[in-house]
């Protein structure tokens, strides 16, 4: 993984991959305000701040495009047009982390299971098969749903941004409090992560695929 940088997986014609319906290409600047747009569905405070902020946003883009994380543009094959983005952050690290986010209007299309699956592959043909992981939050039905079919599976769980254990504690409180119990969702889920219920208030998930090509 030592010496893997963005600029080795894609074509000259700036390409990672190309599928049925869509095209996976490497980020352009005139995309930034779309990321921004497609992130913004699950992270909506962030995505204002990156509206509101040209210096956080600048810093975000540079790392987009740098080459120590590999992200890519997914577009309409037919039409060019931006339907969201796929990435892995740090690709110097071990097990490679994958992110997707979908412009609302082109959710439950089926568009990103095939956008993962092309990027995963692309991955691997210049990387090497290593196994993926995939975080995520345990109230996200859908992309819980979509790395299941592709084959990932339960790995544990981890934190998000913050690790300090008295801080996650007091989270769990408050939101245990505004809840009035854990969802009953949330306990099949923990019980599946052999993890207590309550971890699931103040975590996200981690699914692994099974390094194997996809067919
Ligand atoms: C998660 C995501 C990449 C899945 O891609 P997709 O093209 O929507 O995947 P699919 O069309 O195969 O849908 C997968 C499941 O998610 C559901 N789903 C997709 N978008 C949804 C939405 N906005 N609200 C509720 N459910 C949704 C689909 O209905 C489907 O469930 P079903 O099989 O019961 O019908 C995409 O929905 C997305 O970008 N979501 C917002 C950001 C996000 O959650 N990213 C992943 C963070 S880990």
């Amino acid at each position: 993984m030592q010496d893997l940088r963005a600029s080795l997986f894609f074509d000259a014609d700036g390409v990672l991959a190309r599928t049925e319906r869509l095209v996976l290409r490497r980020p352009i600047g005139e995309d930034v305000m779309k990321y921004i747009d497609a992130f913004g569905g699950p992270c909506p405070l962030l995505a204002r701040e990156y509206r509101r902020n040209e210096e956080l946003r600048a810093d975000y883009w540079k790392g987009v495009q740098g080459e120590d994380s590999l992200y890519c543009t997914i577009c309409a094959k037919e039409t060019g047009e931006f339907l969201g983005y796929c990435a892995i952050e740090r690709l110097k690290r071990q097990c490679p982390e994958i992110a997707i986010n979908l412009l609302e209007h082109f959710q439950s299309r089926g568009l990103g299971p095939e956008a993962v699956l092309a990027f995963m592959g692309a991955f691997w043909r210049v990387a090497g098969v290593t196994p993926f992981i995939a975080k995520i939050d345990p109230q996200n039905i859908g992309s819980q749903k979509m790395f299941r079919r592709l084959g990932f599976v339960p790995w544990g769980i981890d934190t998000h941004f913050i690790n300090d254990p008295a801080i996650l504690e007091g989270f769990e409180e408050e939101r245990l409090e505004e809840l009035g119990g854990i969802p009953e969702e949330l306990c099949s889920l923990a019980e599946e992560f052999g993890v207590e219920p309550r971890k699931l208030l103040s975590h996200v998930l981690v699914f692994r695929h099974p390094a194997h090509m996809p067919r």
